[in-house]
C-alpha cells in the first residue's frame, strides 16, 4: 500500500502541521471540537467510495447493504438520542440541513423570521449575502438593549405584523438558553411553523443540559461537528408526518449521493454520544464555561449578557480602543485560538467587529478542568491587557505549550 506520505508530501506536512497546531494550542473555538479516534477511522473509512442515492432499503444503486446498516445505525441512535420522531442524517453541513427544510415549508418569496448575525444568529437564518436573504423575505429579530437577551416580545410583535411562515429559533453566538416553548406559543399565535436549529447547543440538549426543542419544532436541524463531537456533517429531525416531505426536498432536492463515509461516523459519534460519559463531558464543558466566564469578568472583562447558560461566551471588548480583530490576532500569536465576533449594537463591521467568541467544547475534550479554565482566563486577559507586546505572546505561546502538554490529543499521531 502507497502511504499518503510517498503519495503527496505537500499534504501529508499540510496534516502533520495541523495536528501539531491542534495537539499544542488551545481551542476554543465555540463550534469545533476533537472527535475521537473511532470517529475519525470511520471518516478515513472505503464507505466513501460508494454511491448512495436514495435512503436505506431504497436506493437508486446497487451494493448499497453495507452502508445502510451505518445510515440505519445513525439514523436509529439519532432517534433514541434526541427523542425524535424522524431523523435525515444525510445532510453534508448544517447550512444544507437548514436549506432542507426551507425547501420543504417556504416557497420564494414567503416570510421567514431568523436571529439577526450580528445578534449571534446563523448566516443561513436569513443574512443578505445568504440564499436565504436572496429567496425569502426575512424578518430578523435581535436581543434586548438591556438584557442582551432574545426579545420575545419584539419576537411576538414582529410575528404578528409580518405573519411569517416559518420562524427560525437558534444561534451560532448565543451564550444563553434559548427558550423553544415561548417561539412555539409565539409560532402559535400567528400560525407559523418552527424551525430549531441546535448546531451549537446539541450535545447538551442530547443530554438534557439545555431545554430540547423536540416537543416544540416541526423541525429541529444541527450539525453533527460542535458539542455533539462528530464528524463535520449535519442533520434534520422532524415530526413524523414531515419525514416524506423532508427526504424529498434533501434528496433529490437539494443533494446528491450522501456521503457514506461521514455519516458512518455520524453513527459512531452517536453511539458514543450515548454513553454516560458524554454527558459527564457535557456536564464538564458547561461547568468549564462557566468557571472561565467567571475569571474573566473576575479580571475586568464585559460578557454579552453577564455570563452563560452553554458552552460559549461573548467577550465585549467596546469599553476599550481594541477590536474584536486585534483580539483574535494576539491570542493567536499566543496560541490561543478564539474568533472575532459582533456583539449586539456593534458598530463596527464583521472583519473587524468589538468582540470575541469563547467556547470549551475542545479544550473540555482535552480533559481539562474549572483549575485550568482559570488558567487559560487568565492568559487571554493577560494577552489583551498586552496587545502589543509581542515578546509577552512569544512566552505565552510556551505557556500554553506546556499547558497542552498535560492534556494531549491525537498522541499516537504525531511520529
Ligand atoms: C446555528 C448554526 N446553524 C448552522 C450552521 C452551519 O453549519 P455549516 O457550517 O456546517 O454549514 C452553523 C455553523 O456555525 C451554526 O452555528
Amino acid at each position: 500500500m502507497k502511504r499518503l506520505i510517498d503519495v503527496d508530501s505537500e499534504i501529508y506536512n499540510a496534516i502533520k502541521k495541523e495536528t501539531e497546531r491542534e495537539m499544542y494550542t488551545l481551542e476554543l473555538i465555540a463550534s469545533e471540537n476533537f472527535v475521537s479516534e473511532a470517529v475519525l477511522e470511520a471518516q478515513g473509512c472505503v464507505m466513501t467510495n460508494k454511491y448512495a442515492e436514495g435512503y436505506p432499503g431504497r436506493r437508486y444503486y446497487g451494493g448499497c447493504q453495507n452502508v445502510d446498516i451505518a445510515e440505519s445505525l445513525a439514523i436509529e441512535r439519532a432517534k433514541k438520542l434526541f427523542n425524535a420522531e424522524y431523523v435525515n442524517v444525510q445532510p453534508h453541513s448544517g447550512t444544507q440541513a437548514n436549506m432542507a427544510v426551507y425547501f420543504s415549508v417556504l416557497k420564494p418569496g414567503d416570510t421567514m423570521m431568523g436571529m439577526n448575525l450580528s445578534h449571534g444568529g446563523h448566516l443561513s437564518h436569513g443574512h443578505p449575502i445568504n440564499f436565504t436573504g436572496q429567496m425569502y423575505k426575512i424578518v430578523p429579530y435581535g436581543v434586548n438593549k438591556e438584557t442582551e437577551t432574545i426579545d420575545y416580545d419584539e419576537v411576538l410583535k414582529l410575528a404578528k405584523e409580518h405573519r411569517p411562515k416559518l420562524i427560525v429559533a437558534g444561534a451560532s453566538a448565543y451564550p444563553r438558553f434559548i427558550d423553544f416553548k415561548r417561539f412555539r406559543e409565539i409560532a402559535d399565535e400567528v400560525g407559523a411553523m418552527i424551525m430549531a436549529d441546535i448546531a451549537h447547543p446539541a450535545g447538551l440538549v442530547a443530554t438534557g443540559l439545555h431545554p430540547t426543542p423536540i416537543p416544540y419544532a416541526e423541525f429541529v436541524t444541527t450539525t453533527t461537528h460542535k458539542t455533539l463531537r462528530g464528524p463535520r456533517g449535519g442533520m434534520v429531525m422532524c415530526q413524523e408526518k414531515y419525514a416524506k416531505l423532508l427526504d424529498k426536498n434533501l434528496f433529490p432536492g437539494i443533494q446528491g449521493g450522501p456521503l457514506m463515509h461521514v455519516i458512518a461516523a455520524k453513527a459512531v459519534a452517536l453511539k458514543e454520544a450515548l454513553t454516560p460519559q458524554f454527558k459527564e463531558y457535557q456536564n464538564q464543558l458547561q461547568k468549564n464555561a462557566n468557571a472561565m466566564a467567571k475569571r474573566l469578568q473576575e479580571k475586568g472583562f464585559r460578557l454579552i449578557s453577564g455570563g452563560t447558560d452553554n458552552h460559549l461566551m461573548l467577550l465585549d471588548l467596546r469599553s476599550s480602543e481594541i477590536t474584536g480583530k486585534d483580539a483574535e490576532e494576539a491570542l493567536d500569536k499566543s496560541g490561543i485560538t478564539v474568533n472575532k465576533n459582533t456583539v449586539p449594537f456593534d458598530t463596527r463591521s464583521p472583519f473587524i467587529t468589538s468582540g470575541i467568541r469563547i467556547g470549551t467544547p475542545a479544550v473540555t475534550t482535552r480533559g481539562m478542568k474549572e483549575k485550568e479554565m482559570v488558567i487559560i482566563a487568565d492568559l487571554i486577559a493577560d494577552t489583551i491587557n498586552n496587545i502589543k507586546d509581542e515578546k509577552h505572546h512569544e512566552k505565552t505561546r510556551k505557556k500554553v505549550k506546556e499547558l497542552c502538554e498535560q492534556f494531549l490529543i491525537y498522541k499516537e499521531r504525531l511520529v
